[in-house]
């Protein structure tokens, strides 16, 4: 119980020795970052003090950025890292388009994310041991096994039915009516990218996309023969809605690919009036957006955030995902919901590859009917939320001062932005030579941009990738100007 102290001049306020005994369990570690603290009822009971002296406390510990309230789900603690700034966004600094060279680059970081034998700091693969693997593997065979001669047989696009009825029901969560034929079943949502980028744009043409924006789509830009125009992008509010007005006044744009909830590398959350301002800004114009919405699943919160997908009043959104994040993505099942470009898209699809693999859009299917799919998300977003949190504070230990990241509150990428002069891709390569592997930040710009930037994966947290980051630090104290 608390020494209840009285209130003259010197004494701390009842709320204020609550706020100071939580903030000393933080200081000394009971409770670290991204950790729950305990509800405010718990607090009341054990310091036998009110609920409302308990949500003061909470509210003055919020104020010092000390913790922070996730909505129904509680308090936690926050991590005590710099967080980077946010760009100064002149809609004058868009550069022209560019013509994207596929690189070597992207393809040796590609594969070096996948070598078992590196260390993966970069990543962004979910970790095997956080997917329902055995449970899945159960689902696999019973479901071949009941449809026989059906799993081995083609489910032609649009793709398994009762998969896209499943996928119809879930788009509900993200504000998104549809029926399952207005779903395409993809190989991942990679494939639904390109079927879209197909659908809207021809050799020659301008797509805008975020800056910095996800590098593998670069390379299918380039391989279309299309030009890329790099819009500003923040981590706290995503593409700037003025930037790419003012970009569609000087240019003239095909199509626009964003990735609305939690980008990658960025990790920004569009907040919904701007998603509503974004699908209206391209639909005033008659240019499609093509949303890749494939980490919206993985948000810290309970309640998953909304598609600019919900907004579409022109069918002009082309919504892409997939279940690489959350489920398999060695199953390569994405999905796309085309709206105008639907009957294209689906032509294409049966063109380049004839349908998706049945057995595991069955898998999936009865696994999100009835395999716990809720159940497995709430466990993942809170195993994210915390290695998020103390991968933070590890870079924040052991990188040079004046490093400063994200604070995602959803996926599980850090976009570390180190000292100007610390040159990203000498790290990339001293950091191979240790077993480490690292997103080197020019990949994510076509414009010699992020040449201090590196983006890390906290798929997975545990005493090695301390180390490897521990490493990663001081290889950059190495480098520093
Ligand atoms: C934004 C984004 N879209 C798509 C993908 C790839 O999705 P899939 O494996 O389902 O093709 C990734 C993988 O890193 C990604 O980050």
């Amino acid at each position: 119980m608390l020494e209840r102290q009285k209130n003259n001049a010197g004494a701390a306020l009842l709320y204020e020795q609550v706020a100071g005994e939580i903030a000393g369990l933080v200081d000394q570690g009971t409770f670290r970052a991204g950790d729950k603290l305990p509800s405010i009822r718990q607090l009341s009971t054990r310091f036998d003090v009110s609920i409302n002296t308990v949500m003061q406390a909470y509210a003055l510990l919020e104020d010092k950025c000390l913790i922070q309230a996730r909505p129904q789900s509680g308090y936690y603690v926050r991590c005590r890292v710099p967080e980077i700034r946010e760009p100064d966004l002149k809609s004058r600094s868009i550069i022209a388009p560019t013509t994207v060279k596929i690189s070597d680059l992207c393809h040796q970081v590609m594969c070096n994310m996948m070598n078992q034998y590196l260390l993966p700091l970069g990543s962004a693969i979910p970790h095997t041991k956080n997917l329902p693997v055995d449970k899945l593997n159960r689902i696999m065979a019973s479901e071949v096994r009941r449809l026989g001669s059906q799993s081995i047989t083609y489910q032609k696009p649009p793709g398994y039915e009762r998969l896209r009825v499943q996928i119809a029901r879930r788009a509900l969560v993200a504000g998104i009516s549809s029926g399952p034929d207005d779903i395409l079943v993809t190989s991942g949502c990679v494939e639904a990218v390109l079927l879209a980028l197909r659908a809207t744009c021809h050799t020659g043409d301008t797509i805008a996309v975020e800056s910095p924006f996800y590098f593998n789509f670069m390379q299918m830009i380039a391989e279309l023969g299309l030009k890329a125009l790099e819009i500003p992008s923040t981590p706290r509010d995503g593409i700037s809605i003025e930037a790419l007005r003012y970009a569609i006044e000087q240019e003239k744009i095909s199509a626009c690919l964003v990735i609305t909830n939690f980008s990658n590398p960025l990790g920004s959350l569009m907040p919904d009036e701007r998603k509503r301002e974004l699908v209206e800004l391209l639909a005033s114009h008659d240019i499609p957006l093509i949303e890749d919405d494939i980490y919206g699943d993985l948000t810290f919160g309970n309640e998953r955030p909304t598609a600019a997908k919900s907004f579409d009043r022109s069918n002009l959104v082309i919504y892409c995902s997939s279940f690489s994040k959350t489920i398999a993505p060695g199953y390569r099942v994405g999905w796309a919901m085309g709206g105008r470009f639907q009957g294209e898209m689906e032509r294409l699809k049966m063109m380049m590859n004839i349908a998706t693999a049945s057995p595991s859009q069955m898998a999936l299917a009865e696994f999100l009917a009835n395999g716990g799919y809720d159940h497995h998300l709430r466990s993942i977003r809170r195993i994210h939320a915390r290695n998020i949190s103390q991968m933070a504070e590890a870079v924040a230990r052991y990188f040079p001062d004046g490093t400063c990241m994200t604070h995602p509150s959803g996926g599980f990428i850090l976009w570390v932005e180190m000292p100007t002069g610390t040159d990203a891709m000498t790290l990339y390569h001293r950091a191979l030579e240790q077993g480490i592997s690292i997103v080197p930040g020019p990949l994510f710009s076509l414009t010699n941009k992020y040449g201090n930037y590196i983006r890390l994966s906290a798929a997975q947290w545990d005493e090695k990738i301390e180390q490897g980051i521990k490493t990663l630090g001081k290889l950059a104290h190495e480098l520093l100007p």
